[in-house]
């Protein structure tokens, strides 16, 4: 039976590159690909973000893909919130998890590093934190304003997400797991971070279990990004560390993501945004997106279709057949097509 897949492109470039990992996707086939209008489009003409039961129909759906949420005529980004992080709450996606591989040396910014130094994971708490929107603002818009945002850590969330990334580690082969806070500042909520980490390492004997303030991490991931095999963290740092990863991946455009609760419909997304000043102008690079339906074929248990796609991926990167962002001469339509060739 075919898996089915909801499709939600979202707002700005999301679109094009959705369009193009759809494109690959139904290559593959043994799929039922089915869209969703959830956009700001949709909200500015129906005041709709999600519609009532919109997260049960999420639930019946074996995965997600979006495109990106965002538009400048929503301000305060509504229905990013509702679909987006509404999604990732509701349907308990927990797991963030975002690759850092850099696919051709001449795409990372750093001197004399190349492939080999390039090529870690990166587990981003994702139900928690700084974004589950506690708080609040009183006396707004005035002088006297004072705004509040709370952080929240849970023993249960913060302990299915270190256990995740080691068990993940074990099931890769790898050996190293590094856990980034800022337990030195933040001492209650990371106090938290703290405590788990102790507890669950020593059950991993075989993992070199290691901590950095997450300050500390943001620069060796520039200084020395081969060091790291699996970073785990909350739902601000690694929100912020993976643009890092990006950055080192070649730019924003080349960076993959799903939100995943395993056993569960999860979600895939490019990490980048819509990225209004380059939409509609057939410049984004569909390769973040691309590689995020390939996250996505792995969960669905189609592991050969997924190293497929990456490797179409790959020999595109290598003959140069990509758009402007990382040196090709192509548009995304055509650097989608290129991909596609490939596979084909
Ligand atoms: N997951 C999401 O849907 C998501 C993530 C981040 C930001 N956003 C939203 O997107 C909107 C724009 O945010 P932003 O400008 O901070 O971030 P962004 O990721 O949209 O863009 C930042 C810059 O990165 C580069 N870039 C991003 N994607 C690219 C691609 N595919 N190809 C080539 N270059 C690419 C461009 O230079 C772009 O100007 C905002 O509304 C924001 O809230 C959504």
């Amino acid at each position: 039976m075919n898996a089915r897949i909801a499709v939600i492109p979202g707002d700005g470039i999301g679109r094009e590159v959705i369009a193009e990992a759809t494109r690959v996707l139904q290559a593959l086939g043994g799929l039922a690909l089915e869209p969703l209008p959830w956009s700001a489009d949709h909200y500015l003409k129906t005041g709709i973000t999600i519609p009532a039961g919109g997260y049960d129909t999420l639930r019946s759906f074996d995965a997600i893909l979006v495109g990106a949420l965002g538009d400048p005529r929503v301000p305060d980004n509504r229905h990013a919130r509702d679909i987006l992080l509404g999604t990732r709450f509701e349907l308990d996606l927990y797991v963030n998890f975002r690759p850092v591989r850099l696919l051709d040396d001449r795409l990372c910014p750093l001197k004399n590093r190349t492939r080999r130094d390039v090529n870690f994971v990166v587990f981003r708490e994702n139900t928690e934190g700084l974004y589950v929107g506690a708080g609040g603002r009183m006396r707004p818009d005035t002088d006297q304003e004072i705004a509040i945002q709370e952080e929240v850590n849970t023993y249960l969330g913060v302990h299915r997400i270190v256990r995740h990334a080691f068990d993940f580690a074990i099931a890769q082969g790898l050996r190293k797991v590094c856990m980034a806070d800022k337990s030195n500042a933040m001492t209650h909520g990371h106090a938290l971070w703290q405590r788990v980490f102790k507890e669950l390492a020593p059950k991993y004997p075989m993992i070199e279990a290691t901590h950095l303030y997450i300050d500390a991490l943001a620069m060796l991931l520039v200084q020395s990004p081969d060091q790291f095999e699996v970073i785990v963290t909350n739902n601000l740092f690694g929100d912020i560390i993976t643009d890092i990863g990006g950055a080192l991946q070649g730019g924003l455009g080349m960076a993959a993501s799903g939100n995943i609760h395993p056993g569960r419909t999860s979600m895939f997304e490019p990490v980048h945004g819509s990225a209004p000043p380059l939409a509609g102008k057939n410049i984004a690079n569909p390769i973040g997106a691309i590689l995020s339906a390939a996250l996505m074929l792995d969960s669905l248990g189609r592991a050969d279709d997924a190293r497929r796609v990456e490797r179409a991926v790959e020999e595109a990167v290598h003959t140069g057949e990509t758009t402007r962002d990382i040196g090709g001469p192509l548009g995304t339509r055509e650097a989608g097509a290129a991909i596609l060739r490939r596979l084909r």
